[in-house]
């Protein structure tokens, strides 16, 4: 089914204004995305109707707002297709996710051990591993790229035995390519480790299904699929779970409390110590919603059709080199470009002035940056709002751009 985009547009308010003289066109979504009016309508309305503190109230008020909460749950789980709802747990973000994986690592990793990241790795899935290795004196080993992409023969000559944790992400947030990362997960497991998948910037634009993935977690964030900030979740095997020991303690993740010592609930109350962000679940249970009424695969589609539009008009401008793979069927929507010349934030503000909202720098990707080599890029992402005319619009801008800094005038 074609998706109906001026409809679409209609439901983010956001989208429908003016900026430095021109209509916006909002192309930072792989650092956040908007916000539809049903998502903004619940949050509103559970404040309004049902604020109340989850699984502790016996008062009609706590019953609503712990089935709201529950039921984000429960809706997350079938969007990504968990065994079951004790695998899903709600954490801050991707970022806290990925923490609390690493906390596990250090349980189970000895010194000697390796882990496997990629240089394209954005830093919630670099620092944390700096951080096991530092600590339990394992080793952290590198994949590179090959023509844009994760060099798969690198990976298999990194990926040993003495592997314990693979950590890859789905789709990368500044080469815009897409990880075979079912593939990955299957060596991985060849050689007795643990798969993690980052998935933030893949869980917004394409299905997803962790069973067939087979990964052991899986991290995602609410505010980069439509949601609100400061939610997101980490799925993991309910057995590696059941192992793992809560990062945090105190209130709502207790069973018994004694003076010297103290007992957890089950799964996936174990985890989620103190109030949680139960607006935040709420509303990323709204925006799974939303976008499951969409369909993944409409989404994932529209995205495509946008790429196969703007590379070819984008590969044509002199001077514009972008990053990451030739293919457009190995891309999600981001695209990572510099101006020959030109500083990415020159360029950024430039394309501001024309209406056109991209983010410029490392993406907090500084590593790939590196190995790139270059000190920073201009990056346009897309979501399911964007449409054609953004695309002509971005193309137009950076011709502006190009015209502004060679005669001093657009
Ligand atoms: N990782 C986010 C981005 O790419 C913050 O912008």
């Amino acid at each position: 089914m074609t998706l109906d985009i001026n409809k679409i547009r209609r439901e983010f308010q956001i989208l429908d204004q003016i900026v430095n003289d021109e209509p916006l066109v909002y192309l930072d979504n792989a650092a956040t995305t908007q916000k539809p009016q049903q998502v903004l309508d619940i949050i509103r309305d559970y404040y309004e109707q049902n604020n109340a503190n989850v699984h502790r109230g016996v008062h009609t008020l706590a019953e609503r707002a712990t089935v709201q909460y529950e039921t984000s749950r429960d809706k997350v789980c079938a969007l990504i297709h968990a065994n079951a709802r004790e695998e899903v747990l709600f954490t801050r973000g991707t970022t806290t996710a990925l923490n609390w994986i690493a906390k596990f690592a250090e349980q189970i990793i000895q010194p000697g051990e390796e882990i496997v990241i990629s240089i394209m790795e954005h830093h919630s899935n670099i620092i944390p591993w700096q951080q096991v290795a530092a600590k339990t004196g394992a080793v952290l080993k590198f994949v590179y790229l090959k023509d844009g992409e994760l060099d798969m023969a690198d990976l298999r000559s990194k990926i040993t035995d003495k592997t314990k944790v693979v950590s890859i992400t789905q789709v990368s947030n500044v080469l815009g390519v897409i990880n075979p990362v079912k593939e990955i997960a299957q060596i991985a497991h060849q050689h007795g480790a643990i798969m993690v998948v980052d998935g933030a910037q893949s869980t917004p634009h394409m299905a997803i299904d962790v069973q067939d993935l087979d990964c052991d977690f899986f991290a995602f964030s609410g505010h980069k699929m439509a949601g609100p900030t400061g939610i997101g979740v980490l799925y993991g095997k309910a057995a590696l779970l059941e192992q793992m020991n809560p990062v945090e303690f105190g209130g709502e993740m207790i069973d018994f409390v004694y003076e010297q010592t103290a007992t957890w609930k089950a799964l996936p109350w174990k985890f989620e110590a103190g109030t949680p962000n139960i607006a935040g679940a709420i509303g990323l249970g709204a925006a799974v919603d939303y976008l499951t009424n969409l369909g993944m695969a409409d989404i994932q589609a529209h995205e495509q059709a946008l790429i196969n539009y703007v590379m070819p008009k984008l590969r044509a401008i002199e001077g514009l080199t972008i990053y990451g793979p030739t293919d457009n069927q190995r891309r999600g929507g981001v695209i990572a470009f510099n101006l020959d010349g030109l500083h990415p934030h020159d360029v950024a503000t430039a394309l501001d002035m024309e209406g056109v909202a991209v983010r410029a720098g490392h993406h907090c990707a500084q590593p790939l940056i590196d190995y790139l080599g270059v000190a920073a890029t201009a990056r346009a992402s897309f979501y399911v709002y964007n449409t054609f005319a953004d695309c002509d619009k971005l193309v137009q801008a950076i011709q502006l751009t190009k015209e502004f800094f060679k005669h001093g005038t657009l």
